[in-house]
Order: C-alpha cells, then sequence, then structure tokens
C-alpha cells in the first residue's frame, strides 16, 4: 500500500501544552481596546499581505491605530518587498527560518501566521508561549500530529486569556450567517446531507531554479507539496468542508475517498479528489475538489434538509414561511471582519478561540486525503483519539523543524498510488 506521507519520527516540539489541557480558564476583566494596537506579520506572502492591511483596517473599524511592528518571511526577498509598504527599520524585519522566533520577542500584541501551512503548529505554539493573540492563516496543519498540536496550544491559549481567530472567513460572512442561523431555526428541517465543492484551475507552480537548493524550491513551490501544503483538499478545498462541519454541528465520523492524479506537472500532490463523508445518523456529505485548469469550475456548498434545500451563502428553498434574520456585522468585508472579532474579543474578556474548530475542520480534510491516497476507509477518531491506528501518529518526512535545520530533502515527485500492491 501507498503511504498517506511518508512516516517519521514524531516531532516533541509539536506535543505542547499537555499540561496546560487541564488548566482552568483565565479570569479575564474587559477593558478598552488600546488607542494603538502592534501586529506583527509572519509569512510575508500574497494572503500576509492581505492579512496585514486587513488588521489595519479592522483597527480603523473599531476606531483604534493599528501599528505594525515587525515582518518576518524564510526569504528576503519576500520580508522587503512587503516592507517597501511598511517601512519598518531593519530590525523589525527578520528573515530566515528562525524569523518567528524573533517576532516573538518584539513588543507587539497580535501575530499574524501566514506561511504555508505545515509551519503552523510551531509557529502557533512561540506565539501562544509568548502571550501574543493570534490570527492562524487555515489550514493549520498538514497531517494528524499537527492538528492536534493545534489543539493541545489553543488550549494553553485559552487558558491564558489569548484570542485566536482561524483565516475561515465564511464564519465571519453575513450570508454565511443568515443561512446558519435559518438552518438552526429549522427553516429547512433537520439536514440529511449535501455537497461541498471547490473546483477550479492550478493557482500557481513555481519551477526550480538552477542550482536551487532542495529547500529553497520545495518551499517556494509549496502549493504542489504534500508536506507543505497538505494537498489542495486540505489547503483550499477545508473552507467548504469547514461550512458543512459548522452548519452540521459536528465533524465526520468517517470518509472513503479517491483522487488522482493527471495533469500536474510539479510536486507530489493529486489534482482531484472525490470524499464521501458520513456524518452519522444518516447524514451524508460529498466532497469534490479539483484543480485542472480548463475544466468547469463550481465552488460551495448545498445543503439538503427533510424540509428544503439551501446554498451555504445564498438561496434557501424552504415550503414553510420564514422571516430572513438581520445579521448585523461591522464591515461587509468577511476578511476584515475576522480581524475585528479578533481584537475585539482580545480585549472584551471573551476571546475567540477557534482553535478546536479549525483543527477539527482541518483533520476531516486530511482523513479524506488519507483515505484517498491509501485507498482505505479512515475513521475520524483514527487520527484524533486511537493511538494504535497507523495514521495516528503520521507525520510528513519533509517538516518545519527539516527547514529551520536545514535537513530538507525533496521528496519524489510523483503522487501517491492507492490500494493494496
Ligand atoms: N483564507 C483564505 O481565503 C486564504 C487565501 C489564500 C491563502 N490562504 C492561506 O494563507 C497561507 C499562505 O498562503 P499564500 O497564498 O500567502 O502563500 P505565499 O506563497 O504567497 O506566501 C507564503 C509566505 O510565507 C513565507 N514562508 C514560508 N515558510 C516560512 C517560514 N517557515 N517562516 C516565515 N515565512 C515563511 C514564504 O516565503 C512566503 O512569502 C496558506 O496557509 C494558505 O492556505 C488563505
Amino acid at each position: 500500500m501507498s503511504t498517506p506521507l511518508p512516516r517519521r519520527q514524531f516531532v516533541s516540539t509539536l506535543a505542547v501544552g499537555g499540561l496546560a489541557l487541564a488548566a482552568a480558564p483565565a479570569l479575564l476583566r474587559a477593558e478598552p481596546i488600546p488607542a494603538k494596537v502592534k501586529v506583527a506579520l509572519i509569512g510575508c506572502g500574497g494572503r500576509g499581505t492581505g492579512a496585514i492591511a486587513q488588521f489595519l483596517a479592522a483597527c480603523k473599524v473599531l476606531g483604534v491605530e493599528g501599528e505594525v511592528v515587525a515582518l518576518a518571511d524564510a526569504f528576503e526577498d519576500r520580508a522587503q518587498r512587503l516592507n517597501e509598504t511598511y517601512k519598518l527599520p531593519a530590525n523589525r524585519v527578520f528573515v530566515g527560518y528562525d524569523a518567528y522566533q524573533k517576532v516573538m520577542a518584539t513588543d507587539c500584541a497580535f501575530v499574524l501566521l501566514a506561511t504555508p501551512p505545515a509551519f503552523r503548529p510551531v509557529h502557533f505554539a512561540a506565539a501562544v508561549a509568548a502571550g501574543k493573540h493570534c490570527f492562524v492563516e487555515k489550514p493549520v496543519a498538514v497531517d494528524p500530529v499537527g492538528a492536534r498540536a493545534i489543539i493541545a496550544t489553543g488550549e494553553v491559549a485559552r487558558a491564558k486569556g489569548l484570542a485566536v481567530v482561524a483565516g475561515t472567513q465564511r464564519r465571519h460572512d453575513a450570508s454565511y450567517l443568515r443561512n446558519k442561523a435559518l438552518i438552526d431555526a429549522g427553516v429547512i428541517g433537520a439536514l440529511r446531507g449535501g455537497v461541498v465543492q471547490w473546483n477550479g484551475t492550478v493557482p500557481w507552480v513555481r519551477r526550480r531554479a538552477k542550482g536551487e537548493a532542495d529547500a529553497d524550491y520545495m518551499n517556494r513551490n509549496w502549493l504542489n507539496f504534500t508536506e507543505l501544503s497538505g494537498d489542495h483538499i486540505v489547503e483550499q478545498h477545508i473552507h467548504n468542508v469547514d461550512v458543512a462541519i459548522w452548519f452540521l454541528g459536528r465533524p465526520p465520523v468517517s470518509a472513503l475517498g479517491f483522487g488522482g492524479r493527471a495533469r500536474r506537472e510539479t510536486g507530489n500532490m493529486f489534482d482531484f479528489f472525490s470524499v464521501d463523508y458520513d456524518f452519522g445518523d444518516g447524514v451524508r456529505i460529498h466532497s469534490q475538489c479539483r484543480q485542472i485548469t480548463g475544466t468547469a469550475g463550481r465552488v460551495g456548498e448545498f445543503f439538503t434538509g427533510a424540509e428544503g434545500s439551501c446554498y451555504g451563502a445564498g438561496k434557501v428553498f424552504a415550503k414553510k414561511k420564514y422571516e430572513t434574520p438581520v445579521i448585523k456585522l461591522d464591515t461587509d468585508d468577511s476578511m476584515v471582519q475576522e480581524h475585528v472579532d479578533l481584537i475585539r474579543g482580545a480585549f472584551n474578556g471573551k476571546p475567540l478561540n477557534d482553535a478546536r474548530q479549525i483543527a477539527e475542520s482541518n483533520l476531516a480534510v486530511i482523513l479524506g486525503r488519507i483515505s484517498a491516497y491509501t485507498g482505505d476507509l479512515v475513521k475520524f477518531d483514527d487520527l484524533l483519539k486511537h493511538e494504535k491506528s497507523p495514521y495516528y501518529n503520521l507525520t510528513a518526512a519533509v517538516g518545519p523543524l527539516d527547514f529551520e535545520k536545514g535537513t530538507v530533502k525533496l521528496p519524489a515527485e510523483v503522487p501517491p498510488i492507492p490500494g493494496k500492491a
């Protein structure tokens, strides 16, 4: 059988917070948001550039000043390119795989984590250890060990009273919140099933430059390597599977998936997946995702209830009459609203803590990937609870600490082959 990800030893630094699981949540008082809110960014690429601007926009919405106090990236050119906007002094721009540690020593109250997902568990643990409120871009892990580390760190954050918001912006979007409220009010009856999709193009490919080191090539082309992205079912389709889990109020019980690679030219990922998620109680969600340029695109969610159906956001088909709830948010931009909710919660005594929720959605998409890569029917608890499961301690053959230690060895650029030989 092809392995779902080459295995290696459990990385002990990921196992943070075990003791803190029993800790009581911090007793918090509401206090005014300070006039100046200090923020730092780790990962100065496309999303990081957007996230920091959206954080500053959120500060404006809240009537306070946002100040960028540090930028960090593995690559100098990326950090410098973003610093053309913020013009920080050289001692506030950190470069390299240990740059995140230097950010933690600054006076930022908030840190935005926007590197490729494989680094998130280590960076999140360091941020929470340093007492920072965190925005964690999705996905937060590429393997079960990483996802469970996020849950453990989330509990440390809870004990310290830190706010943690994940980059699943649909949960901060009025049209999704409206349909969720309608479902909760029983407008389409009990949910029975649905389909979630992210069918689109290959976002980008970065080919190897002549003489480029394994680590540099792999990281600059991270969107095509499972070890760094989790594959696109994890990296991109998590948004739609997360909506299903949110609307149903529980993660899936098991997944049976398949997929393959038809056109992808670099890396080791599949370019299409089809997964049957069993949520128990006779509820099934079909997940479909494809990254093949030139094929029909469709991105979204559709749910069927006992008395109607609806999109994740958009039209509701209900037999009974209903009143549309008014969802009042601070802004129409969900990617600004998520930062408003992060900042407000950090000071009003009720910090949001999305760690478990995003880790469970992340585990669900990792579950689909493992099923498709191996051909096995895999249970959610094989990744979360069953320590004897062959998948429980699965970690990527190339992990975040290999980048820090300089021990990256490029994996073969071939996809897994499902089934038993
Ligand atoms: N919420 C959303 O809708 C959304 C949209 C796009 C991307 N994302 C997520 O945002 C994250 C970043 O994606 P992107 O599109 O910005 O990718 P990107 O390649 O544009 O940016 C990633 C940046 O991180 C840097 N980096 C890599 N490893 C690092 C490390 N160890 N330490 C510091 N910096 C490091 C890279 O050099 C790069 O500048 C991913 O998790 C992606 O899934 C979310």
